[in-house]
């Protein structure tokens, strides 16, 4: 007999049902036994006699008959709660302790450790099973919308070479070439940019970034994803224009219960939102009880430059004290080209930040593509010929025939942390790595034996 899943009970009165599924909750009435069986579609309550006995959490398959409830037991909270399942024969195909966790809160009172080490069990829970599902119709959602507007979506390397964005890299050491290492992407702002070399114009990649800094409720450590995007041959108002329609497509869409602020999204030159906002990142809901507003705006004409800080560990040190406001491969703003000899702290960039809620959701910017301009930045922002040689074969690369170019790379996570109201990335990551940098469930990092060491010829001090 072929599987009923539970959602399509209802289409099935008077039928005779195989369902397969995890037991939700079990109520014991003496003789008679209620049953909510709970699969991938939802739960249907199921009712037997004289039942062996089974554990919350089990995996059970159950024969029966699906009937109509009498009017007064019809239970409008649930898309089966017109129907139950008269149980013929439950078998156990496999039993379930009592869980380290309860799965049947929300989730938020348990202590993050305990749900990160059982997060497959953390992820039965409705509240998280629904968020990842999310997560997927999102990530579809932008992927079908950018193919169907020329986009190609393009892998790039994992192993690579540090890209700069800011943070620390993570590393890893090479077998084949000992003493030299691979960098983790902290982005793909070099690849993609070659591709527009390339000639592809138009890119986008749901994107692992790799970094290696300090975990906050809207940072996830480690890894996070992004959506990536490069375009050949736009102005940032392209840019800001293109990102604007897809996010709105995406909320009528799939939240069409939501309503966005302001329409279209404001333009807030970065002076103006520190001098009336205090913070480059403003929260512009007008009522922030409302769990269903959405203020998205730009934040534009930033700084190309921020006075270098001992975070900015990665830049050249010595006289220079400028940092990049975004990166490196940031386009001055070509009212302002001549101020890199004389004022660089008065150069605009042409940086654009999407901000949604009060978190920053999304950066970007119009990049150089005049060699000459890239290795003026280089020498503000103080590298050596060592550091610029890092970065030779963009330069080499802008000798081809470079189109000018521009793109954005939106945070997957905090846009759906944001949207979804929830305290943080980690809620709507399916494994995400705890605040003090463990994996979930796997418990990395962990130990390497000593030939792995010796093989890499590195030694752990
Ligand atoms: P940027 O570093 O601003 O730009 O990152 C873009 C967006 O990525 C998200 N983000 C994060 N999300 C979760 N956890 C993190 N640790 C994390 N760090 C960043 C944010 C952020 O706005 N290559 C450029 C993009 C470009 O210029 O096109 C870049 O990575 O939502």
């Amino acid at each position: 007999m072929l599987r009923t899943l539970t959602k399509d009970t209802v289409k099935k009165i008077g039928k005779k049902v195989l369902l397969k599924g995890w037991i939700a909750s079990i109520r014991d009435h003496g003789k008679v036994v209620f049953v909510d069986l709970r699969d991938r579609s939802g739960v249907v309550q199921c009712v037997g006699q004289n039942l062996n006995k089974v554990s919350v959490e089990s995996v059970v398959e159950i024969l029966g008959v699906v009937v109509k409830r009498p009017e007064k037991l019809i239970n409008k909270n649930i898309q089966t709660g017109a129907i139950e399942v008269q149980i013929e024969k439950m078998d156990v195909i496999s039993p379930a302790k009592e869980l380290p966790i309860p799965i049947d809160t929300d989730g938020y009172e348990i202590d993050e450790i305990a749900r990160n080490k059982y997060r497959y069990l953390d992820l039965r829970r409705q509240r998280m099973t629904n968020n990842i599902k999310l997560r997927s119709i999102i990530a579809n959602f932008m992927r079908q919308w950018f193919l169907k507007r020329d986009f190609v979506e393009i892998e790039t390397p994992i192993l690579t070479k540090t890209t700069p964005e800011g943070a620390r890299d993570f590393l890893v050491p090479s077998r084949l070439q000992p003493g030299k290492f691979y960098a983790l992407p902290q982005s793909p702002q070099q690849y993609k940019q070659l591709l527009m070399v390339a000639g592809f114009e138009r890119y986008f990649q749901l994107a692992r970034c790799f970094r290696d800094e300090d975990p906050r409720k809207d940072r996830a450590y480690g890894e996070f994803t992004q959506l990536d995007i490069e375009m050949s041959f736009v102005t940032q108002n392209d840019i800001l224009v293109l990102i604007e329609k897809m996010f709105t497509d995406l909320i009528q869409k799939i939240f069409p219960e939501k309503h966005i602020t302001q329409k279209p999204w404001p333009r807030i030159p970065h002076k103006e939102a520190i001098e009336k906002y205090g913070s480059d990142k403003p929260d512009l809901r007008k009522n922030k009880n409302d769990k269903d507003e959405l203020a998205f705006a730009w934040i534009i004409d930033f700084p190309l430059f921020t006075e270098q800080s001992a975070d900015d560990f990665y830049y050249g040190s010595g006289s220079a004290k400028f940092a990049p406001s975004h990166h490196m491969f940031t386009a001055p703003h070509p009212d302002d080209i001549g101020l890199l000899d004389t004022d660089p702290q008065k150069v605009r960039g042409l940086q654009h930040d999407l901000v949604l809620n009060g978190f920053e959701v999304g950066g970007g910017s119009i990049r150089i593509h005049d060699a000459k301009i890239q290795q003026k930045i280089f020498d503000l922002i103080g590298f050596s010929e060592e550091q610029k040689k890092q970065f030779s074969h963009m330069l080499e690369a802008f000798t081809y025939g470079v189109p000018p170019h521009g793109g954005i790379a939106p945070g997957l996570d905090r846009f759906i942390m944001a949207v979804l109201g929830e305290p943080s990335v980690r809620e709507v990551m399916a494994y995400p790595t705890s605040a003090s940098g463990q994996t979930a469930v796997m418990d990395a990092p962990s130990e390497a034996t000593a030939d792995q060491i010796k093989e890499l010829r590195i030694k752990v001090c």
